[in-house]
C-alpha cells in the first residue's frame, strides 16, 4: 500500500468511526429508546443525497472528570447543509449517542459555524435537539457555548427562517435556543422542554408531576404554546419541515416560493352564501371557510391546539404563499383573549419578517372579559396584536364575515392599521358593539319608565341592528372597500393580492419598536 493509499485509508476508516457517533451500542440503545440517531434523521430531512457534512473531526478539549481519555469524533453534534425540494438549508442535529448530546464550547462553535454560514447565504437554519444539556464537565465553557447560539437565534431573527425540532430532551437554559427561533416541533411520548425538571419542582413547590405532565409535547401544544407544532413520530416531524419550509422564502429578502396554481382562482364556492347562520348566537366552522378559499384547500395549521378560538397558518392563493388569521366563531364564539392575541400576534410578526401577505378573517365579538383576563394582562397581550398589524408592511387583505365590534374590529387589521383591502360579506356587523350591549347602555334610564320595557328594548335593538349591524356604514366611510358576495371571496381576495404584488412601505427609521412584550 503506497503512502497516499495509507493516508487515504485512514482518512476512510476515521470517518466510518464518525458515523458511528457514539458506537453500535449505543445506537442500540437510541433506537430502542424509539428515537433515530441524528444522522439518520438529516437523512429523512434533507432531500436525498444533499447532505455535505462540516467538522466531522472535532473534537472536545475538555480534561475535567476523565474527559481527556474520550474524544468523540465531531463531539456529539452533526451539523452541515444540504437542501429541501432543491433549496439550500443548514442543518445541525445533536446525537445523543455522544455524551447524551450534551452541550461542549466545541458542539458549540460547531452549531455557531452553520448559523453563521446560514446568515452569509441567506438560508433557513434547521436545528434537531437532542442533548442532556450542558456538557457538566465543562462547566461555564459550555454556558458560553449556550449564549453564543443564543446571540446568533437573535441575530438571525427576522433575516432567516429558524427552525427547531426538539427529538428528545431539551432542559434548562437549553430551551431558550428552540424559545428564540420561528417555529418549534415536538414529537409526543419522546420529548419534553422545561427549565427545571420533575425532582427540582418537587422539591421547590412539592407539585408531583412527570416529565410528560411537565413539559412534553402534548402540554406545550395545548397550554403553554410553548411549541407550534407536536406530531406522533419523528419521521412526521420531519416531513413537517419539508412542508414549513415549502411556504416560506429563504430569507428577508426574498419572496415566497410561487407554486403552480391549478385550482381555478374564479372558483366559486356557493356553500359560503349559506354558511352564516340566521341567528347571531349560532356558529358555524372558520376552517369549512379556509378549505374553501385557498388552493386545493391544503392550510398548514399553526399552533392547532393553543387558544383555539384564532386560527393561524399557511396556505396558498394563486400559488402564492399567505398567511391566514382567522377567528374562530365555534369557540368561545371567535372572541379574543390574551393567548389568541399572543398566538396571532407572533404569527403576523413572523409573515411581516418574511415578505408573507396576510389574509385576516374576522367574526369576532370582543375581547374576553373578567378578572381573568385583566390580571393576566390582556390589555397588554391585545396590544401585541395591534403592533403587529399595525408595523406589519407585508400586503393585508381582511374579510368580515360577521361580526367585528368594538377594540377587537380595530385590532383585527382594520383600515385604519393599513389594511390595503377590506371587504366584508353581506352578512358583516361592523360597529361599537352588539345590539344588545348598545340599548342596554343608551336606553337603560330610560327602558325603567315604559309600560313594558323588555318589549321597547326589543324594538331599540331592531333599530340599533337596522342602522349598525351591516357593513353599509363602515363601506360609506370608506372603511371596507367592498361588500362581496360569499361564494366569490377567493376570487376576490386573489385579485386583490395579484393588485398588491408591488406594495412597497416603510416604517419610520428607528433602532427598533417597543412592542408591549
Ligand atoms: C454530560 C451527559 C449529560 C450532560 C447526559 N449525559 N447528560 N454527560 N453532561 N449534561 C451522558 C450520561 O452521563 C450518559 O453517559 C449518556 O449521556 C446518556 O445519558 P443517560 O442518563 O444514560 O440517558 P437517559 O437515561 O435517557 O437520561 C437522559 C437525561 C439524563 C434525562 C437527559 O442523562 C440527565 O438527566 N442528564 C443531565 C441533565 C442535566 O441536568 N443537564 C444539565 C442541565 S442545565 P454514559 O457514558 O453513561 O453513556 C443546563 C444549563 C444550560 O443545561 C444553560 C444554558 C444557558
Amino acid at each position: 500500500m503506497s503512502i497516499q493509499e495509507e493516508k487515504i485509508s485512514e482518512l476512510i476508516a476515521k470517518r466510518a468511526e464518525a458515523r458511528l457517533g457514539g458506537g453500535e451500542k449505543a445506537i442500540i440503545k437510541q433506537h430502542e429508546r424509539g428515537k433515530y440517531t441524528a444522522r439518520e434523521r438529516i437523512a429523512m430531512l434533507l432531500d436525498e443525497g444533499s447532505f455535505e457534512e462540516l467538522d466531522m473531526f472535532v473534537t472536545h478539549r475538555c480534561t475535567n472528570f476523565g474527559m481527556e481519555k474520550k474524544h468523540p469524533l465531531g463531539d456529539g453534534v452533526v451539523t452541515g447543509f444540504g437542501t429541501i425540494d432543491g433549496r439550500l438549508v443548514y442543518v445541525f442535529a445533536q446525537d445523543f449517542t455522544v455524551l447524551g448530546g450534551s452541550l461542549s464550547e466545541t458542539m458549540a462553535q460547531k452549531i455557531c459555524k452553520v448559523m453563521d454560514l446560514a446568515m452569509k447565504m441567506g438560508a433557513p437554519c434547521i436545528g434537531l435537539n437532542d442533548s442532556g444539556g450542558a456538557r457538566i464537565q465543562e462547566g461555564i465553557n459550555a454556558l458560553g457555548g449556550y449564549a453564543e447560539i443564543f446571540q446568533r437565534n437573535i441575530l438571525a431573527s427576522g433575516v432567516i427562517p429558524q427552525i427547531s425540532a426538539i427529538l428528545g430532551p431539551c432542559a434548562g437554559g437549553a430551551v431558550y435556543s428552540p424559545a428564540l427561533t420561528d417555529f418549534t416541533i415536538m414529537t409526543k411520548g419522546l420529548s419534553y422542554m422545561f427549565l427545571t425538571g420533575p425532582s427540582v419542582v418537587k422539591t421547590v413547590t412539592g407539585e408531583d408531576v412527570t416529565q410528560e405532565q411537565l413539559g412534553g409535547a402534548s402540554v406545550h401544544a395545548s397550554k403553554s404554546g410553548v411549541t407550534h407544532f407536536a406530531t406522533e413520530t419523528e419521521e412526521e416531524a420531519l416531513q413537517l419541515i419539508r412542508k414549513l419550509i415549502s411556504y416560506i422564502p429563504q430569507n428577508n429578502l426574498e419572496e415566497t416560493p410561487l407554486v403552480e396554481c391549478k385550482d381555478p382562482i374564479d372558483r366559486l364556492e356557493d356553500k359560503l352564501n349559506d354558511i352564516i347562520p340566521d341567528s347571531p348566537k349560532r356558529s358555524y366552522d372558520m376552517y369549512e371557510v379556509i378549505s374553501a378559499i385557498v388552493d386545493d384547500s391544503e392550510f398548514l395549521e399553526v399552533q392547532p391546539d393553543y387558544a383555539k378560538n384564532i386560527i393561524i397558518g399557511f396556505a396558498r392563493m394563486n400559488g402564492q404563499s399567505v398567511g391566514i388569521v382567522a377567528n374562530q366563531p365555534k369557540v368561545l364564539a371567535g372572541v379574543l383573549d390574551s393567548n389568541a392575541s399572543r398566538k396571532a400576534a407572533r404569527f403576523v410578526r413572523f409573515c411581516d419578517c418574511f415578505n408573507i401577505p396576510l389574509v385576516t378573517l374576522v367574526d369576532v365579538p370582543g375581547f374576553l372579559p373578567g378578572t381573568g383576563q385583566e390580571y393576566n394582562g390582556v390589555i397588554l397581550h391585545g396590544a401585541k396584536l395591534l403592533y403587529a398589524y399595525g408595523e406589519a408592511t407585508v400586503p393585508k387583505v381582511t374579510v368580515t364575515l360577521r361580526k367585528s365590534y368594538g377594540g377587537s374590529h380595530i385590532v383585527m387589521s382594520c383600515k385604519q392599521l393599513r389594511g390595503d383591502v377590506n371587504y366584508a360579506w353581506p352578512s358583516s356587523e361592523i360597529a361599537v358593539m352588539g345590539a344588545e350591549g348598545a340599548v342596554g347602555v343608551l336606553y337603560a334610564k330610560e327602558a325603567k319608565t315604559q309600560e313594558n320595557p323588555a318589549e321597547f328594548k326589543l324594538q331599540k335593538e331592531e333599530e340599533y341592528r337596522n342602522l349598525f349591524a351591516n357593513p353599509y356604514q363602515a363601506a360609506k366611510f370608506g372603511y371596507i372597500d367592498d361588500i362581496i358576495e360569499p361564494r366569490n371571496t377567493r376570487f376576490r381576495v386573489i385579485k386583490a393580492l395579484n393588485m398588491l404584488a408591488t406594495k412597497k412601505q416603510t416604517n419610520p427609521a428607528k433602532k427598533h419598536g417597543n412592542i408591549p412584550l
